[in-house]
């Protein structure tokens, strides 16, 4: 898969502690790279990256990329060829309750990144993980495109608007012949081994765990809602391109921005999520507490996703039915396993496994 371009490649990923980042390196993993994170502490507990006991798999790196001297230093020593980079504080909700970490963190902590990498001569190509609320949210019902406005209300969304603006102004003036770097704009996601506050799935998974009912925000609020593993396969999709560009290509993938996002039929309403949840989780009371809205949250944002599928010929594998069965499956065996401290890596190497031949059976480019 990927043309096998990652095979043996040094990998440096930010963020490897959180929910994103920590299903990369598995599958980086899988994929015969040798992997370095570098981030803050383990945001939740439980979390993936320990039920899965990836520190001990990879080199595992605890710095702030607010510390740019740190951050530098840290991806000179290992030179890798690519970098993911994820780190962020990546939610909405904290955002208003602190946004001067979030800004420090998802604006200047991509630019320190990105002046690491201007001083580290061995990275060949980067991907930055920016999000989708990095868009001017119009509430338009037609899907926003990379051509369309930055913007963003809360200061989370505004700091990823301001992530993509810095990204893009190294770019086009320093990277134009150094290394292959671009974006990337993913909206919700969702899968095992999430348990941050303020989110649909694992606010479930901990309902479900204690026998009680969930407290929905904004049960009519609709999201594109993909399993983890989708956006993945595209950044690595994107990035295989970067270190290894196709001559046959047409497209220059250099210094662009791409967004990732499930097929139209998957923007289902929160309360439908909750609903197909259930169905997977004996037991399990759907009762809507429908708590009170209190700070501004978009209520539609819908990715275009041709720029993707002209480029990469990437498109999302899986339907929404079997986006909630991968997820209620990972958590059942969590929690069924949990008492014999058995470590989730082999589940979750085995999920990307399913989701490899998912995309297989369907024609994806990328697995060849
Ligand atoms: N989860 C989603 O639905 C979603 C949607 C769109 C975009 N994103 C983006 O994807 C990325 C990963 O999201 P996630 O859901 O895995 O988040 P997460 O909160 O689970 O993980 C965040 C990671 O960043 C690290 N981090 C935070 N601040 C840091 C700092 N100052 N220095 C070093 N490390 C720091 C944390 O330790 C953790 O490893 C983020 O950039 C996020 O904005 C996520």
């Amino acid at each position: 898969m990927f043309g096998n371009v990652f095979q043996g490649k040094r990998v440096f990923i930010t963020g490897h502690t959180g929910f994103k980042g920590s299903w990369l390196c598995a599958w980086l993993l899988k994929l015969g790279c040798k992997v370095t994170g570098f981030s803050l502490n383990i945001p939740t507990q439980p979390s993936h990256f320990e039920a899965m006991h990836l520190g001990d798999h990879i080199e595992d790196l605890r710095g702030d990329i607010r510390n740019r001297e740190a951050l530098t230093q840290a991806i000179q020593k290992t030179a890798p060829d690519l970098i993911f980079h994820l780190a962020a504080q990546a939610l909405v909700r904290q955002s208003y309750a602190d946004p001067v970490t979030t800004f420090e963190s998802n604006a200047l902590g991509t630019m320190n990144l990105l002046e690491a990498v201007r001083h580290c001569p061995q990275v060949s190509a980067c991907v930055l993980i920016t999000s989708d609320k990095c868009y001017r949210n119009d509430e338009q019902v037609y899907g926003y495109r990379e051509c369309d406005h930055l913007g963003g209300h809360d200061p989370y969304s505004a700091s990823k608007g301001c992530a993509e603006i810095i990204a893009h102004s190294y770019f086009t003036s320093f990277f134009q012949d150094g290394p292959a770097c671009a974006t990337v704009r993913a909206g919700n996601v969702i899968g095992g081994g999430d348990w941050a506050c303020d989110r649909i799935v694992p606010d479930c998974a901990r309902a479900w765990q204690a026998g009680e009912s969930v407290e929905i925000r904004s049960p009519k609020a609709t999201r594109p809602w993909q399993l983890v593993l989708e956006p993945l396969s595209g950044y690595l999709a994107l990035a295989a391109q970067l270190l290894a560009p196709q001559p046959s290509s047409p497209f220059t993938l250099r210094g662009e921005a791409y967004n990732f996002g499930p097929s139209a039929d998957i923007i289902k309403t929160v309360e439908e999520v909750v609903r197909e949840l259930a169905v997977h989780w004996p037991g399990f009371t759907s009762h809507m507490a429908n708590a009170p809205q209190t700070l501004k949250e978009c209520t539609l944002l819908k990715l275009c996703c041709d720029k993707a599928l002209a480029h990469l010929k990437w498109k999302a594998t899986l339907n929404f039915e079997e986006t909630i069965r991968f997820t209620a499956e990972w958590y059942h065996r969590y929690y069924r396993g949990r008492a014999q401290d058995e470590s989730m890596l082999d589940f979750t190497l085995g999920q990307i496994a399913a989701y490899v031949h998912a995309a297989e059976a369907r024609g994806l480019a990328w697995t060849a």
